[in-house]
């Protein structure tokens, strides 16, 4: 395959960025197509260890080019403070290889201060946002009032439409949500100097990618967040508000869905989510303590810490159809071991009937119960198995029993958190 997506199963922070840092190795372009600085995805390399919220994880690979497409939302301070922090670390040299789609709508200091001030007044009832303005900034795009970076080509028209934006803005923050109101003059100011900074990236990215896809270059897609936080697909409203799926890819980075050669999903061997919403195989107490300790299970967006559950079959095979899924990589065995028995959850019941795939809606997954198969765990340090044969039988069992309750096939397995620490069944770019 020439060009392969990667998306979050469950929840998110499935290990996408160690996955996606691990195949850029085989890629020449990585692509970001949906969300924003919510997202963070970690890697490990050399014992080092970086956090990326925007630029793609290809960016640890020197001359592989980065692109973040038409369907993110960007804070552009944001964007700088992660480009700076990159380059201080001897990363991203080269501008040129870093590539911001000129549609990519802009992320502004009012729609953080809409978020923040909502979750605030919701109190119990808030979704558990990350706090940066990602719903205000999709709600301006979809409304047709969002800004983009193609406007900062023209600076005089595009500080009109941001004052203009700013005075509803503000009218909103003080009237409604008792919020105090963004400061117009110094947010015109920043954006100008945002604007220097930022100009030498902007690229028409759909034309770029097309001609990298022509050329018969590798072309990496890296999802944000997870199926479960999709708009359409996941547990609405304790979802992001974007599409995360596979097809989003096409929306997102402006290519066609004849484009794309196949989709890995991610997911982790157990299941974990941050923020508010529905979580059927959510486990509670001192294993869920011991799995968050041992599994280094805080947030790396806002330092959370995750809510913890065993492996749900019932989200796998949903993302498994939503997403057309290739094959899976199942992250963090080396987590499970010492814990035995494992649960996985294969169905759910609600009021004695059972379910095998999502129930219909808004508060059905709150009142499901799982029902679990039990499978026996493993004692064994796996952080220096490199292929299935130097895994323990009851580990394969495991992985086997995912495989056929998602009848999708296993390409990959991670048993530590850095890039070596992986055994590779199937590299989708070598399939
Ligand atoms: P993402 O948002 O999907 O990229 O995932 P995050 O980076 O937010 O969270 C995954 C965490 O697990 C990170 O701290 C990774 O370094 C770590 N990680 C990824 N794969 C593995 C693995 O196989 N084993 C262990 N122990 N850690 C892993
Ligand atoms: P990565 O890419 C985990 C969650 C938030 C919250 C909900 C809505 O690192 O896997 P938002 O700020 O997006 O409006 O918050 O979505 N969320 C994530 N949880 N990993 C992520 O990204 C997430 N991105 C959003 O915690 O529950
Ligand atoms: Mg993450």
């Amino acid at each position: 395959m020439k060009t392969v997506a990667v998306v979050g199963t469950q929840w998110g922070d499935e290990g996408k960025g160690k996955i996606v840092d691990l195949l850029a190795e085989h890629a020449d372009v990585v692509v970001r197509f949906q969300g924003g600085n919510n997202a963070a995805h970690t890697l490990v390399v050399d014992g080092e260890k970086f956090v990326l919220r925007l630029v793609p994880a290809g960016a640890l690979h020197p001359g592989k080019t980065c692109v973040i497409g038409n369907g993110t939302v960007v804070n552009p301070f944001g964007l700088i403070e992660e480009i700076d922090g990159l380059k201080r670390r001897s990363r991203l040299r080269d501008d040129a290889l870093l590539k911001l789609s000129y549609d990519a709508h802009i992320v502004m200091p009012y729609h953080l201060a809409i978020d923040r001030a909502r979750e605030a007044r919701l109190g119990k009832a808030a979704i558990g946002t990350t706090g940066f303005g990602i719903g205000p900034a999709y709600e301006d795009k979809m409304s047709r009032m969002g800004l983009r970076f193609a406007d900062l080509l023209d600076f005089k028209d595009f500080t009109v439409r941001l004052k203009r934006n700013i005075a509803e803005k503000n009218l909103y923050l003080k009237a409604v949500l008792k919020a105090k109101p963004i400061d117009g003059k110094a947010l015109v100011e920043a954006m100008k100097k945002a604007r220097t900074r930022l100009m030498r990236y902007l690229c028409d990215t759909g034309v770029f990618l097309d001609g990298a896809i022509a050329q018969g270059k590798r072309v990496l897609f890296e999802g944000a967040h997870g199926t479960m936080l999709d708009i359409d697909h996941g547990t609405y409203p304790y979802v992001t508000s974007s599409s995360c799926i596979a097809s989003a890819v096409f929306a997102g980075s402006g290519i066609g869905p004849g484009s794309l050669d196949g989709v890995l999903g991610i997911s982790k061997a157990y299941t974990t989510r941050v923020g508010a919403g529905p979580f059927p195989s959510e486990i509670v107490g001192s294993l869920a303590d011991a799995v968050r300790e041992e599994g280094v299970e805080f947030g790396s967006a806002t330092g959370r810490p995750r809510r913890i559950g065993w492996f749900d079959a019932v989200l796998a095979r949903h993302a498994a159809r939503v997403n057309g899924l290739w094959g899976l990589a199942i992250t963090k065995l080396d987590v499970l071991s010492g814990i035995d028995p494992l649960k996985i959850c294969v169905a759910y019941e609600i009021k004695g009937r059972r379910y095998d795939s999502m129930p219909p809606g808004r508060g059905a997954l709150a009142r499901a119960k799982p029902i679990f198969e039990e499978m026996p765990g493993w004692m064994d340090d796996l952080s220096a198995a490199r292929s299935m044969d130097d895994l323990p039988t009851n580990v394969r069992r495991y992985l086997e029993r995912i495989s056929a309750l998602t009848r999708v096939k296993l390409a990959m397995a991670g048993v530590g958190a850095s890039r070596d620490a992986a055994i590779v069944i199937e590299n989708p770019f070598l399939a």
